[in-house]
C-alpha cells in the first residue's frame, strides 16, 4: 500500500490538487486502511433531531439564516423532543444529536432540563449543536450530563470567515471551542469545501486546525447554494474535493469521529458510501418527525425529506453492511489513545 507524506501545508495542498484517477484512488485506499487501524470497522450512528429552525444569524450560505423570508419557522416541544428521543432509542441509536439555529429563545435552562431528562431514562450519548453560547450556558449544559457539542469552525480563512458571518467574530468560534474541550466536551468542528473563494491552502489550514486543537469529531461537507441566500448561484464544492479533504483529515487525524455527511449524499447519490471507503466512520441520519423535515432548510435538495425516522434507520444500516462494516453497538466516544 502507498503511504503519502501529509505533514506540512504544501503536502496537504500538492494531494488534494491530485488530478490522476489511480492516485487518488491510492489516497482512498490508503486512507481506508488507517481508518481500519485506528477506529476499526463500526460505523456509529448519531440520531440527528433538529429541533427549531430559528436563528438569530445571517451566515450568507445559510438557508436558515434570520433575513431570510418565506420559510415556516418552527420550535419542537420539550415533549416532542422527548417523543423523538423516545423513538431513537427505540429503533437502537446510541447518540442522540439534539441540533437548532442559533436560537438562544431555547435557554440553557430549557436544554438542561431535556439532557437531565434523557440521560435519567436511557443510557445513550447526548450531543448538542445549538450554537453560539455564554460560557456559562455551555458549563450548565455539561453539568447535566451533554458529553459532546458540535459547532463547526467553516473555514480556517480568517478573512472568508468574516465575510461570510455578518456580525460574529472567528477568534471568538475558536475561543468557544476551547472553552468546550475545558468543559470536557467531545468536541466537533467541520467545515465546508468549495464556499466561493476558498482556495486549496485554505482547506489544508481546515485540516491543520483540527489537528492542532485536537478535535474530536469533524464534519466536512460540500457548499451547496442556496437561491434564497446573498451566495445565490456561485458554484458548490464538488464530491471529489470532499472525498479528498476526508481522507486526508483521517490520514492526518488518526482516531477521530469522521461523518459521513447529509450534505455529501445530497450533491452524490453514492456519497455518503464513497465516504466509508475514504476514512468517514459515522452516520448521522435525520430523526426529525417528518412534519418538520421540509423547513430545516439549510441547503436546497437536502436528502430524506420525505422519508420517516424509520427509513433513514434502516437505510443507513443497509448502507453500513453494503460497505462490509458493521454498526457500533457502544455509545461511541472517542477512544484518545496515549
Ligand atoms: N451548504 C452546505 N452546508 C451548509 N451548512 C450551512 N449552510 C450550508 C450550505 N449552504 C452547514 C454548515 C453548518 C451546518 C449545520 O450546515 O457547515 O455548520
Ligand atoms: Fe434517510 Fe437514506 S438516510 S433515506
Amino acid at each position: 500500500m502507498k503511504a503519502f507524506k501529509t505533514e506540512t501545508r504544501e503536502d496537504i495542498v500538492k494531494l488534494l490538487k491530485l488530478s490522476d484517477e489511480r492516485e487518488i484512488g491510492e489516497l482512498f485506499a490508503y486512507a481506508d486502511a488507517v481508518r481500519k487501524k485506528e477506529v476499526g470497522d463500526e460505523v456509529h450512528l448519531r440520531a440527528i433531531i433538529e429541533f427549531s429552525n430559528n436563528c438569530v444569524n445571517d451566515c450568507l450560505y445559510c438557508g436558515l439564516r434570520k433575513s431570510r423570508k418565506g420559510i415556516r419557522r418552527y420550535r419542537m416541544s420539550g415533549d416532542e423532543i422527548l417523543s423523538s428521543v423516545d423513538n431513537a432509542v427505540s429503533l437502537g441509536y446510541k447518540t442522540v444529536v439534539l441540533q437548532s439555529g442559533d436560537d438562544l429563545s431555547y435557554g440553557a435552562d430549557d436544554i438542561c432540563r431535556l439532557i437531565e431528562k434523557i440521560k435519567q431514562d436511557f443510557k445513550i450519548a447526548v450531543t448538542l449543536s445549538c450554537g453560539e453560547r455564554p460560557y456559562d450556558e455551555y458549563k450548565r449544559m455539561r453539568s447535566s450530563g451533554a458529553d459532546r457539542y458540535l459547532l463547526k469552525h467553516e473555514t480556517a480563512d480568517k478573512e472568508l470567515y468574516t465575510k461570510l458571518h455578518p456580525g460574529q467574530s472567528f477568534e471568538q468560534r475558536l475561543t468557544i471551542l476551547e472553552w468546550l474541550k475545558e468543559l470536557g466536551y467531545q468536541t466537533g468542528s467541520g467545515s465546508m469545501v468549495g464556499l466561493p473563494g476558498q482556495t486549496a491552502d485554505n482547506i489544508a489550514e481546515d485540516i491543520l486546525l483540527f489537528k492542532k486543537m485536537d478535535i474530536d469529531m469533524i464534519g466536512v461537507g460540500p457548499f451547496i447554494a442556496h437561491e434564497a441566500t446573498p451566495l445565490a448561484g456561485s458554484p458548490g464544492g464538488t464530491a471529489e474535493m470532499v472525498l479528498k479533504t476526508l481522507a486526508l483529515t483521517r490520514i492526518v487525524t488518526k482516531n477521530t469521529h469522521i461523518p459521513a455527511t447529509t450534505a455529501l449524499g445530497t450533491i452524490d447519490p453514492m456519497g455518503r458510501q464513497k465516504a466509508l471507503k475514504c476514512g468517514a466512520n459515522v452516520i448521522m441520519p435525520n430523526l426529525t418527525p417528518q412534519k418538520y423535515r421540509r423547513d430545516y432548510e439549510i441547503y436546497p435538495g437536502k436528502i430524506c425529506v420525505s422519508e420517516t425516522p424509520d427509513d433513514c434507520y434502516n437505510c443507513v444500516n443497509n448502507m453500513v453492511v453494503a460497505a462490509g462494516r458493521s454498526v457500533a453497538a457502544g455509545l461511541g466516544h472517542r477512544v484518545i489513545k496515549k
